[in-house]
């Protein structure tokens, strides 16, 4: 008898909805997602962000109203970055531990009004620095590390007074988880998680957040290169993350997303702890700039790049698409 061919068919399995269905696997819920909040001082403020069209600034008060629309929605937590007025700015970066700060303000305001709805914080000195680098300078311009987490501690601190559920420090000096957590220890935050930006490169898509906090146009040096990570290199997040768990992080971030997922698979398959991705400004005005052109179709885009994180090996997913996400999956549920 001749020999029949093709020997497996894979197609079978695609024909109909149901099967495709059973064998998926994986699937992207609104509780995947984390929805980062630019935060304007004074009331009822609301400002577009040139780069980032449909993202908003909001002040608390406003803030507070999205954050029980979004709580509605299914997202567990918002992440919150504070646009500093350039007066509050200085070298020492002082207002980042401000107990009456705007990140700490908008941190008391949001769990008196959605306790449930968890809460994190960015530690990192860039938004309070008059030079936009996110830890503190020495004459020559280099970003000192020992001295900077001196400072981060106290801002990590501030934030844990307010109430905030998770602090996520996010600039790259080299030993601040460790020092982070005894510090949260030894004033008895013992449950305030911490999620480490571990592997957080020096990439070129932060341009549109730096434009949404005010800190675009004055990054001395013009860049991060001397902290944050070499997009060359993978076994060097490997190091990061291993550091960063054995200091006492109880999650760990790849930044930017999309094009580093493999650096999500490798942590994901080499520590097995609970592993995000950050989607990064840059890559949502990408997406939106090709929706704008009417080039790619918005909807369904959308949900298979945030699927692809889940697939990579990502928990959740810090996205800007994370309300309109939740909001498509709400409808076709
Ligand atoms: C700063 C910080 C940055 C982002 C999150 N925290 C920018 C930077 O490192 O320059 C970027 C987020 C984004 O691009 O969406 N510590």
């Amino acid at each position: 008898m001749a020999e029949i061919y093709p020997h497996t068919r894979m197609r079978r399995m695609r024909r109909h909805i149901f099967t495709r269905d059973l064998m998926a696997e994986h699937q992207l819920s609104a509780k995947d997602l984390i929805y980062p909040v630019f935060v304007l001082e004074g009331k009822n403020q609301r400002e577009a962000i040139e780069s980032m069209p449909g993202v908003e600034r909001l002040s608390v008060d406003l803030l507070v109203e999205e954050a029980k629309e979004l709580h509605a929605l299914g997202i567990p937590a918002l992440a919150l970055f504070p646009v500093t007025p350039l007066e509050r700015k200085s070298e020492c970066a002082s207002e980042a531990f401000n107990p009456d700060g705007l990140a700490q303000h908008a941190v008391r305001a949001l769990k008196a009004a959605v306790p449930d709805m968890g809460i994190i914080t960015d530690v990192a000195l860039d938004p309070f620095t008059s030079h936009g680098q996110d830890g503190l300078l020495n004459e020559e311009g280099y970003v000192l590390n020992d001295e900077t987490i001196e400072v981060l501690i106290k801002q990590a601190l501030s934030h844990a007074q307010a109430g905030a559920d998770i602090v996520a420090p996010s600039d790259m000096m080299d030993g601040r988880i460790g020092a982070i957590r005894q510090a949260l220890e030894s004033h008895g935050y013992i449950n305030t998680c911490i999620m480490a930006y571990s592997a957080k490169y020096a990439s070129n898509y932060y341009g549109p957040f730096r434009d949404a906090v005010g800190s675009a146009g004055n990054i001395k040096g013009g860049n991060k290169k001397s902290y944050q990570m070499d997009p060359a290199n993978s076994n060097e997040a490997v190091r990061e993350i291993a550091l960063d768990i054995a200091e006492g992080a109880d999650m760990v971030m790849v930044k930017p997303g999309m094009p580093y997922l493999d650096i999500v698979r490798r942590c994901k398959d080499e520590f097995a702890v609970p592993t995000f991705a950050y989607q990064v400004s840059g890559e949502y005005a990408m997406h939106k700039a090709a929706f704008m052109q009417g080039w790619l179709d918005e909807e369904s885009v959308i949900m298979e790049s945030l699927l692809a994180f889940k697939r990579a090996g990502a928990d959740g997913i810090l996205t800007y698409f994370a309300k309109q996400a939740a909001q498509i999956l709400a409808r076709d549920k």
